[in-house]
Order: C-alpha cells, then structure tokens, then sequence
C-alpha cells in the first residue's frame, strides 16, 4: 500500500545555522511520537551535510530541492545527483513550477534528471501542476498529463514506482489560497487514473501523489483525508517547527 508522506520544501530560506536549528527542533518534536505517516525535509544543497546527521533517519528523511541534468564535469555551479546522495540525503525535488518558471526547466530536462536521481540511489519527488489561466481555462487535467509523459513515461515499471509525484497548481502556491479538496481529489483521482494507464494499476495503487500549495495545519486535514491524497509538499509552513507538526499531526486520527 502506498505511504503517506509530509515532506517541506524550505527553497531559499534559512541560514545554515537557522536551518540546523529547524532540523533539530523538528527531530525533537516527533521524538518518542508515533508518526503516522513519512517525514521529509528538503533543504537547500548546503545544508544537506550538516541536518543529515543530525536528524533520526527512521523519522526524517533528508532531501534537496533540485540537482542537476549532469552526472559530473565542467558545470560550474552546479549539484550533481551523486554529490546530493554522497551526503546522506535520500530524496530530491524535481520539476518544481518555480523551477519550470523561473529557470526554464522542459520536460526534457526534467527527465534527465529523473533518470540522474533514481541512477543514485535518490527518490525524486517529481512536481507537476497548471498556472492559473490553465485552470480558468479547465485545462489542468491537460497540463498534467503533458508534464507527467514528457518527463516520466521513459521509465521503466520499476523506475516508476520509486517516484513520489507532487500535484501543485501554481495558483496556490504561497498565495494563501488552496485547491479545495474536492479540487484536488478530482485531480489526484486523474493522475492516477494516468499511471494506471501507463504503468498498470498495482504501480498506481503504490504511487503516493502529495498536494502541495498553501496546505497549513488547519486544512491538512480536510485535504489529506481525500482517497487520493496522499499528504503534502508544504513550503511556507514547513519553515517553522509547530506549524510543521500541526501538518504531520493530520494524519494522526
Ligand atoms: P506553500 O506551502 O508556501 O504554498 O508552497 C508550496 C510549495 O511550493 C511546496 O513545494
């Protein structure tokens, strides 16, 4: 049976040391708790080497927030797969819309780096989700499919099932509006009914699809009890450890 999952996305904020001290305050939190669902925190690159060792791995899994289309080489600037991997970390952010909007990621792109990942041993949380104007225009169902056979259908079965999808429209994100939850139901209920039909229904059972977009710890609840919600990609609530918890802590009862 697929997992349900909390993972934060903390983009560029924190200082190294902020953020250690955001990572041992989560890992304090839900020590001696029982968790209902995984815990992940997505970090910028260069805290990964630090929070990875800090934090119980039986509780938090450790992430980043992109990585690059290159294995290694003559790329200045750039994160490689292996490098992420090499520091402990376990999963990474792919696809993100800020990355498709503000730094001109394709789908091509996207699948190079799906592939870079999972050949690393990383689990990729691959984002998708329709701008606004997408929505207005009832073409979010269009949008995703498109984003999700332009940079996943390449897979094989088995590479597949080791991705966690993210369903984020773009409208929601840090705007403080939400899908609703019927909204996103009817929508993770198509995504899914996609990779039933690309990669055969058991792997669409497996396959965890978060919501991500404005979700808080006073609507987690209502979005995360829809069937094919699975949990959620929280960017501004993840950046403090209460308004975290209070996230996790939806799926308890
Ligand atoms: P907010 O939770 O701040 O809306 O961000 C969502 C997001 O983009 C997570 O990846």
């Amino acid at each position: 049976m697929r997992k349900n999952i909390v993972a934060g996305n903390w983009k560029m904020n924190k200082s190294l040391q902020e953020g250690i001290e955001l990572a041992k305050g989560l890992n304090e939190a839900l020590a001696g708790e029982t968790q209902n669902c995984d815990v992940v925190i997505c970090t910028p690159y260069i805290h990964l080497a630090s929070v990875t060792p800090l934090v119980d791995a039986a509780k938090i899994g450790v992430g980043a927030e992109n990585c690059a289309n290159k294995e290694s080489g003559a790329y200045t600037g750039e994160i490689s797969a292996s490098m992420i991997a090499s520091t402990g970390a376990k999963y990474v952010i792919l696809g993100h819309s800020e990355r498709r909007a503000y730094y001109h990621e394709t789908a091509e792109l996207l699948a190079e780096k799906v592939k870079l990942a999972l050949a690393n041993g990383l689990t990729p949380i691959f984002c998708i989700g329709e701008v606004l104007e997408e929505r207005e225009a009832e073409k979010q169902n269009e949008v995703v499919y498109a984003q999700l056979a332009g940079s996943l259908f390449d897979l094989s079965v088995e590479d597949f099932s080791k991705i966690i999808l993210a369903y984020e429209p773009v409208w929601a994100i840090g705007t403080g509006k939400t899908a609703s939850a019927a909204q996103a139901q009817e929508i993770h209920s198509y995504i899914r009914s996609v990779v039933a039909d690309k990669f055969g229904k058991e792997v669409a059972e497996n396959t965890s699809i978060l919501y991500g977009g404005s979700c808080k710890a006073s609507n987690a609840k209502e979005l995360f009890s829809n069937l094919d919600v699975d949990g959620g990609l929280i960017g501004g609530a993840a950046l403090k450890v209460a308004d975290f918890k209070g996230i996790i802590d939806a799926f308890n009862k």
